[in-house]
């Protein structure tokens, strides 16, 4: 429990640390690395290079603190990231190391601003929320663990099929290697990937969504080539029928619901790949369900599964999909009746457009569900 005093002193630093954020997450994440080389077979090292990720954890410290004493209102952002940190392999013991570290920066970048009331402060108020984290993620594990078919941790895999589905995107079969099943998912989910490339010191891991219905006995996904040199080059040139990569148990709850209400599924680029999920859940969960697909690709080439989803869409009662090339306008009449349920994926300006046009066509915010892709935005941001 935080004192007032501390809540205090927490609340008002919280923007002068934020101000400083990318000078803190530096020495954070070199002092990190030094001590711990480890981490990094957890973190993503090419976002690092790229200065990408940076900021997002420790974003995410000072805006929980922000709201340290009412840390339930941000509960829905706690168990999305917990999701992350669960596919990650994120542990409980992952946390002491990650706050020294934080308040050791914040001490080395501040210097005599941050008082010893200060710092001692801030390490009540981690403490909090790291236990939020743990409390959430060790939930998470549990249910994993105790699936039909569940893991926990990293389990080998084989890739038993490889697709080029267009220019730029090829889907991997992923089959256990022990001969055994996959666990149940549900439809908008994703995996982490666990690779090690010959020659590199520290593995790679990835998230992809899932892109199909559960089936018993694989995970699909479908990848973009993003560019040289990078973990998708590897998986599209290299990765072999037969390859053994480590997968962890699916995670994410960007996910379809159940109701009966008309569905609308909007992707732009390779954010298609949970809506194929969802198409494939809903078409053969709730046939009667109305559905309606809408993907924007930059042009014929680099689009992938048009013939998957017009095959789905013809054997669905109440089916209908649209593929535009370029900038997605949509139109009033794209909307379904009141009650529908919209979910959007795709590159981050894409999200942002569709759903500032939305609520400007008068979808309520709580029928808008979407996921972003990428390094994820810090918790103030969400
Ligand atoms: C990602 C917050 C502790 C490892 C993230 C993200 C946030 C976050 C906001 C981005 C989520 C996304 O991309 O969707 C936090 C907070 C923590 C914490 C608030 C403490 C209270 C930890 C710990 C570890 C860890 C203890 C393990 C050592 C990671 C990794 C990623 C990540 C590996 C993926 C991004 C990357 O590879 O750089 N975390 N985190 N985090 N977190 Fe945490």
């Amino acid at each position: 429990m935080l004192s007032q005093k501390n809540i205090e002193i927490v609340k008002s630093t919280a923007p002068i640390l934020e101000a400083r954020g990318i000078d803190i997450t530096t020495v954070f994440y070199k002092n990190l690395f030094t001590d711990h080389p480890e981490l990094l077979h957890i973190f993503n090292h090419s976002n690092q290079k790229q200065g990408r990720q940076q900021t997002a954890l420790a974003n995410a410290v000072y805006a929980a603190a922000q709201n340290i004493d009412q840390l339930h209102t941000i509960l829905p952002v706690v168990k999305q990231i917990g999701h992350k940190h669960r596919s990650l392999g994120v542990r409980a013991e992952h946390y002491p190391i990650v706050g020294e570290h934080l308040l050791r920066a914040i001490k080395e970048v501040l210097g005599d601003a941050a008082t010893d009331s200060i710092i001692s402060a801030w390490a009540d108020a981690y403490g909090v929320i790291a236990d939020a984290f743990i409390g959430v993620e060790k939930e998470l594990y549990k249910q994993a663990r105790s699936q039909k078919a569940g893991f926990a941790d990293f389990k080998p895999f084989i890739v038993s099929k490889k697709v080029k589905e267009s220019d730029v995107i090829t889907s991997f079969y992923l089959e256990p290697e022990d001969g055994g099943d996959v666990p149940e998912y549900d439809a908008g989910q994703y995996i982490s990937v666990r690779l090690n490339i010959p020659g590199e010191t520290y593995s790679h891991i990835r998230q992809y969504s899932l892109s199909s219905a559960h089936h018993p006995n694989f995970f699909r996904i479908s990848v973009k080539r993003e560019g040289k040199g990078t973990v998708s080059a590897y998986l599209h040139d290299h990765l072999k029928l037969g390859d053994r990569l480590e997968v962890s148990a699916p995670a994410g709850d960007f996910v379809l619901n159940q109701e009966t209400t008309p569905l609308v599924l909007i992707s732009g680029g390779v954010g298609i790949t949970p809506m194929m999920s969802m198409l494939e859940t809903a078409y053969r969960n709730q046939p009667s369900r109305p559905v309606s697909f809408i993907h924007a690709s930059r042009n014929e080439a680099v689009l992938p599964f048009k013939g998957e989803v017009k095959r789905m869409i013809q054997g669905h009662d109440e089916g209908k999909c649209s593929f535009v090339y370029g900038t997605l306008a949509l139109s009033e009449d794209q909307l379904e009746g009141d009650g529908s349920d919209y979910y959007v994926c795709g590159p981050v300006p894409f999200m942002k457009a569709v759903i500032e046009r939305l609520k400007h066509l008068g979808v309520p915010v709580d029928r808008i569900h979407y996921e972003f892709f990428g390094p994820g935005l810090d918790l103030a941001g969400v």
